[in-house]
């Protein structure tokens, strides 16, 4: 047997038993279940049992659900891609290498992302942010634990890392985590407080987190439409990651005599996803941020070119103006998030993040 396939063969029994063993320290916590005994950090339930918080904003979020998530089941076949239990259901990042994509593993299903992903450390202890030699699960501090490069082992698939590091969030240190994962109050068993960090991971499926990224402004200038987007929360471009994910700036003129806006509930209208002529009542897309799919043929959105990845980097601006036509009484414009753009304003797929009217 040569070096190498035992070197293999070595990681592999590493990692299939989800790193060497760990040593509890006794610890005047009150909880003595564990005292002196050895522990095997293997499933996300184990921290449950003194951190139910964090295991409670985890449960629920889309790295808990990354095997689970019916669109990933689909995409998928069920899995039956392997190579996308890479990253859904990965081992510890520290097994791999922090930055290295992440190998699948073949147990705690349900447990997708899992605490011990990202926790556990090489010698098969606890990493944190800080040395804590009296806490139960003794966390270790490890830079490279809490550093943007662990979330990149994962998401720079679609390059969110590197529209990062090009961004001036980068420059200033702002990291994924200060967006991602916000600052939270805890309560020790004793009562006293301190400060932790969410573990929900807001992102694309939050609406509030996706209205913070873009700044919408319509406004008429003589006679034109004038709609603008900024990217103005995303620390990377918006949107990111998927090549599905879409955002759309639609307009339509009301001659005079329309409806007002509350008669016609949004999931009547027909979906502006194709780029058109503007004609009366009729949402037109204006421009369409998205990242196309390598063998599109068609560009992504009206004023695109064939292949052109027409999401907004950090900070940046996207005008478009339009010739209002003689005859309008006024202006609707909306901002939509789109899960996937083959989907209509009707869609749970599609959020809508603002909508405005001007009398003209
Ligand atoms: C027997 C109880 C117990 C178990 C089980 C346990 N922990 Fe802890 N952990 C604690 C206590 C207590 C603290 C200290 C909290 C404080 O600051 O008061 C702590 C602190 C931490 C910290 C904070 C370190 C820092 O940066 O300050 C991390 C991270 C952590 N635990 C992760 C985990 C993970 C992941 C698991 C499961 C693999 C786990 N713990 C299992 C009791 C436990
Ligand atoms: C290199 C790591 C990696 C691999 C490999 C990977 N994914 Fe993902 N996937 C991610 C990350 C990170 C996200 C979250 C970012 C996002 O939503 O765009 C994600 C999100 C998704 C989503 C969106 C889920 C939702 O609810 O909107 C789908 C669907 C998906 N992946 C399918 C797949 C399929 C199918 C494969 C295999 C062909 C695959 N992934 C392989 C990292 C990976
Ligand atoms: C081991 C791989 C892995 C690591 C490490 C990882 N993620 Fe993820 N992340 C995923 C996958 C996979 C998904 C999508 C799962 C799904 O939707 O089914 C995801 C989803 C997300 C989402 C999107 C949630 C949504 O609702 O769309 C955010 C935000 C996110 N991760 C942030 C982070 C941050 C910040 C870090 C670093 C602290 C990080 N992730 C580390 C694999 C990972
Ligand atoms: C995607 C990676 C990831 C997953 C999954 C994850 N954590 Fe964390 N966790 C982090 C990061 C990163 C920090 C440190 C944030 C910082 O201080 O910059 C952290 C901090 C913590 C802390 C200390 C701060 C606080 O809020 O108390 C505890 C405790 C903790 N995690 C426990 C858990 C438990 C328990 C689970 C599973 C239920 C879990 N983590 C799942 C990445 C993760
Ligand atoms: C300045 C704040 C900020 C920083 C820094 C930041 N993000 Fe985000 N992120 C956002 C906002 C706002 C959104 C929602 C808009 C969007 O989807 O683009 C988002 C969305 C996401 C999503 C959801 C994508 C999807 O398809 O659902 C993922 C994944 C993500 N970010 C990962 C990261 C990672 C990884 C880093 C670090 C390399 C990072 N973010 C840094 C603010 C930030």
């Amino acid at each position: 047997m040569n070096f190498s396939v035992r070197l293999g063969l070595a990681i592999g029994v590493l990692a299939a038993f989800g790193g060497v063993i760990a040593f509890l320290s006794l610890s005047g916590d009150g909880n003595t279940a564990h005292a002196g005994r050895t522990v095997r950090w293997e499933s996300s339930r184990q921290c449950q049992e003194c951190h139910q918080d964090v295991y409670d904003e985890w449960h629920g979020s889309h790295h808990q659900i990354a095997f689970t998530n019916p669109e990933v089941r689909k995409l998928s076949d069920d899995f039956r891609k392997e190579e996308c239990m890479d990253c859904h259901l990965p081992r510890p990042l520290a097994v791999t290498g922090f930055g290295k994509r992440t190998l699948p593993r073949r147990t705690h299903f349900d447990e997708g992302v899992s605490c011990i992903s990202c926790h556990l450390g090489p010698d098969g202890g606890i990493l944190g942010r800080n040395d804590r030699p009296e806490a139960p699960c003794a966390p270790k501090r490890s830079e490279d634990f809490f550093a943007v490069e662990a979330c990149a082992s994962c998401h720079n698939q679609h390059w969110t890392t590197d529209q990062w590091r090009a961004s001036r969030y980068a420059e200033e240190g702002t990291t994924c985590s200060d967006c991602h994962m916000q600052e939270v109050e805890r309560t020790r068993a004793d009562g006293s407080t301190r400060m932790g960090r969410s573990h929900v991971w807001p992102g694309g499926h939050d609406k509030a987190m996706l209205r913070k990224a873009g700044k919408f402004e319509v406004s008429r200038d003589g006679d034109e439409l004038v709609l603008s987007l900024t990217n103005v929360g995303a620390g990377h471009n918006f949107p990111t990651e998927e090549r599905h994910r879409a955002v759309d700036m639609v307009y339509r003129f009301l001659p005079a005599g329309t409806a007002p806006p509350a008669a016609q509930p949004a999931a009547a209208q027909p979906a502006a996803v194709e780029a058109g002529q503007p004609s009366p009542s009729d949402w037109t897309l204006a421009w369409r941020a998205r990242q196309p799919y390598r063998d599109e043929a068609t560009p992504v959105g009206p004023g695109a070119k064939p292949q052109e990845n027409t999401q907004l980097a950090a900070d940046a601006t996207k005008t478009v103006r339009v010739p209002i036509p003689a005859g309008t009484a006024a202006v609707e414009a909306r901002l939509w998030y789109r899960a996937t753009p083959f989907c209509g304003d009707d869609s749970p797929l599609s959020t809508l993040l603002e909508e405005r009217r001007i009398e003209l």
